[in-house]
């Protein structure tokens, strides 16, 4: 070392925890989460009052010094406590999430450990435990072997993917004649994606659906074949394999079936009826999906994983290299051996967290058989619900299930019926037992119980259902 003088930077505070300090901030918040999750029963289906001043007090400048987990622990809980307890069994809202606890065990491991996952090298062995947990999903939901897919935050996001990749591999670089076609059921998230990968609103086509809500393929095809004549290029149709709305199937084969005639790109958007293929008669209640290029499964729904947890699967591996493979010379050492995955190769993210490990782990450690079993329930659920309301006098369910959303009305003795139903949400929300949110189908305010959280079982949807009639007798006594 030469003589001059040349001191060395003094070290900075310490960021690092003693194994004591560690251990101890771990035991607070795993109480604190115990404590949150034994209690989601007990709670209120959704609670914000003064949530206007928590909200408020959230407003600060950034802290100079440090506070004690014990100090912020509490804040936390607050901010909790004011929310839709989306969490909650008698939360049967727009489309259930759930949170499995081990899940949040693998958020924890994955932080913890910070692996890097993005490409194969610096972590071999984790990225081949997530590929397996997606591979599973392949497997489980009867999607072909060879097939290759990743996990994201969730339906968007994957859409989002699915359709650049669509875009990528059907379309040339000047892409702006491309026709994307969609139900007029499909989730929001479909078309905000085709806007996002660069097509105009205009050639994003709604085709009409049929009583049930299910895309008609006659339609479709003279749609096709009119934007054909018109010049245009259409290169995908979406197929919607349990609607947010109602859980509307489309006819996913017939469609696959038209995709080949005319030689287009079939994505499936099966965020939240996906998953309910592990059943024995899941491959009759949503058929076809095997057919799709792509499709998109959302385990923060139909797996009951906590959200932020979604899945894409893509028949033709080479399909998402295509779309997403860069090059750089700084990324020179980290050649890919042959046979393994970068996923950084196949999606858009170069870094990201290890989200792999919380699926793993709730795979492993309650198998696949549970999951399987809490599906069912949910089916069962939902149809007993409609049994117990299409039984009940003044109401009117406008389908019957076709997954576990319940779409119903009252249709009161006098008055408007649309301003009744608005009052029936309101009161049965009121209660605090459960929370349901509400749709329109064409002019009608229709309500709907939603059934997809493991914590929601008989009991829930059977108060649930007992809230409902009561307020609507409670509405019609005060009219
Ligand atoms: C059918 C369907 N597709 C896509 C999405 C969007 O998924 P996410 O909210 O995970 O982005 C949803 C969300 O409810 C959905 O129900």
């Amino acid at each position: 070392m030469s003589k001059r003088s040349n001191p060395l930077p003094r070290d900075a505070v310490s960021l690092e925890f003693t194994a004591e300090q560690m251990q101890h901030m771990t035991d607070l918040c795993a109480r604190h989460a115990i404590d949150h999750v034994v209690s989601l029963e007990s709670r209120p289906s959704w609670n914000l009052d003064g949530v206007e001043e928590v909200a408020a007090s959230f407003r600060e400048p950034p802290p100079d010094q440090g506070t004690s987990i014990e100090e912020l622990l509490p804040r936390i809980e607050q901010g909790a406590a004011q929310t839709f307890t989306t969490p909650g069994p008698g939360y049967l809202a727009f489309i259930p999430g759930g949170g499995l606890f081990p899940g949040a065990l693998g958020d924890y491991l994955a932080g913890a450990l910070n692996r890097y996952v993005g490409v194969w090298n610096p972590a071999p062995a984790l990225v081949q435990l997530e590929l397996t947990a997606i591979d599973w999903i392949r497997e489980l939901v009867g999607y072909p072997a060879g097939a290759q897919g990743l996990l994201t935050s969730g339906g968007s996001l994957s859409t989002l993917i699915a359709l650049v990749t669509a875009r990528r591999n059907r379309l040339p670089e000047h892409f702006l004649d491309g026709v994307v076609y969609v139900s007029s059921e499909v989730h929001h998230c479909v078309t905000k994606s085709a806007l996002l990968a660069g097509f105009p609103e205009e050639q994003v086509r709604r085709i009409e659906v049929d009583e049930r809500r299910r895309m008609r393929v006659g339609a479709l095809e003279k749609q096709i074949e009119a934007d054909r004549e018109h010049g245009l290029r259409p290169f995908l149709v979406v197929s919607s394999a349990g609607t947010t709305n109602t859980g509307a199937i489309d006819p996913t084969p017939e469609i696959a079936d038209l995709c080949e005639r005319h030689d287009l790109w079939l994505h499936v958007d099966a965020a939240y009826g996906g998953f309910f293929r592990l059943l024995p008669q899941g491959r009759e209640l949503l058929p076809g999906l095997e057919r799709a290029d792509s499709l998109v499964l959302d385990p923060h729904k139909g797996l009951f994983m906590s959200y932020g947890n979604g899945c894409l699967l893509v028949r033709d591996p080479e399909a998402l290299r295509r779309a997403h493979q860069s090059r750089a010379d700084y990324m020179q050492d980290l050649q890919r051996p042959d046979g393994a995955v970068n996923f950084a190769d196949i999606s858009p993210e170069l870094s990201r967290d290890f989200r792999g490990l919380r699926l793993w782990l709730c795979f492993k450690l309650l198998g696949v058989a549970a999951f399987r079993d809490n599906l069912r329930e949910k089916l069962e659920l939902a149809r007993w619900a409609y049994e117990e309301l299409r039984a009940t006098p003044g109401f009117e369910c406008l389908d019957e299930p076709q997954l576990s959303v319940v779409p119903f009305r009252y249709v009161p003795q006098h008055g408007d019926v649309n301003e009744f139903n608005r009052r029936l949400l309101q009161r049965v929300n009121d209660k605090r037992r459960v929370f349901l949110t509400s749709t329109m189908l064409e002019e009608n305010f229709v309500l709907r119980i939603a059934v997809l959280s493991f914590r929601t079982h008989a009991r829930h949807v059977q108060a649930c259902v007992h809230d409902v009639v009561e307020s609507a007798r409670e509405l019609e006594e005060a009219s």
